[in-house]
């Protein structure tokens, strides 16, 4: 008799019924006071998640968090947070979970963006990506860790298309983004075993404040952005939301350690 596949060991499928795939479930998701964070805050509380909403920007994340109330009848709240802050990453992971009792999904979104010709970029823009972009999601990431071991829960981290491909003009950005792909499948290899997920979303052009804020050098080579001209929209927020909800939910048991694109193929 052949010896069946040990990888065939726990394969029964759970298919979650309906759009409420978050029910009884906790979650954090930072950068919720605008664009992409904001999307996914509503989007895990129409789908029954408990929500903290945090953001630098307090007000913001405030009222994020009462429009999922009053929306969709969640419970959300706010706090203010610096993600650059690792002291403060823990104190705020630790004291919701103090209130929720568990932690099942940490959405890692917050984000900064600086661009222009990458030989002018100053240090301390540098310093920033690096601080915010990738320091943040390890520090909130390794905040959750004990919580999200306890709860077989997950992290969604919030990479980019530059993070995948070279991306001119973005050098500080892009490796801030490149490192947030390592630091997912890192943690995902690292805790798979242990019952977390760790995964990535990899956006192209997302119609947001901050791609708003994109500005390119003044003798900028139309050549060096020509991915760009694969696609002719920016993504809505509620687009990249979608994905992340997926991600985050049980349907999607078996995605670990990912770097899933959604940029409309221009990575492709
Ligand atoms: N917009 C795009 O085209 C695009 C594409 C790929 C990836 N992304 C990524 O998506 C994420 C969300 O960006 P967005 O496009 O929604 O931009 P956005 O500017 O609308 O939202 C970013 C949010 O992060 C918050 N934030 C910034 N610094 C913070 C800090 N130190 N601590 C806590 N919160 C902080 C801001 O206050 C803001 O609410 C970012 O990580 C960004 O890099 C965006």
């Amino acid at each position: 008799m052949r010896a069946k596949c040990p990888l065939m060991k726990g394969t029964e499928m759970q298919v979650s019924e309906g759009m409420r795939r978050f029910e009884g479930k906790n979650a954090i998701v930072s950068g919720a006071a605008s664009g992409i964070g904001r999307a996914t805050a509503l989007r895990l509380a129409a789908e029954g998640a408990r929500v903290l909403c945090v953001d630098i920007d307090e007000s913001g994340a405030t009222s994020t968090a009462n429009e999922a109330a009053n929306q969709y009848d969640a419970n959300a709240t706010a706090a203010a947070l610096n993600v650059a802050d690792a002291a403060a990453c823990k104190r705020t992971i630790d004291a919701a979970v103090e209130q929720f009792g568990t932690l099942d999904v940490l959405c890692n979104i917050a984000g900064i963006g600086v661009y222009g010709d990458s030989s002018q970029l100053a240090i301390e823009d540098w310093d920033r990506l690096i601080a915010v972009n990738l320091s943040g999601t390890f520090y909130m990431s390794q905040a959750a860790i004990p919580h999200l071991l306890a709860s077989h829960g997950n992290i969604v981290n919030m990479a980019s298309a530059a993070g995948l491909v070279g991306t001119a003009y973005a050098a500080g950005y892009a490796a801030s983004k490149g490192g947030v792909v390592l630091l997912t499948r890192s943690l995902a290899v690292e805790f798979g075993r242990k019952g977390i997920r760790v995964n990535c979303v990899c956006p192209g052009g997302v119609d947001t404040p901050l791609s708003h804020s994109v500005t390119f050098p003044d003798d900028l080579d139309e050549k060096l952005l020509h991915r760009m001209q694969l696609v002719d929209r920016l993504a809505r927020p509620e687009e990249i939301a979608a994905m992340i909800a997926y991600v985050a939910s049980d349907e999607a048991k078996y995605v670990n350690g990912a770097a899933l694109s959604i940029d409309g193929g221009q990575v492709a």
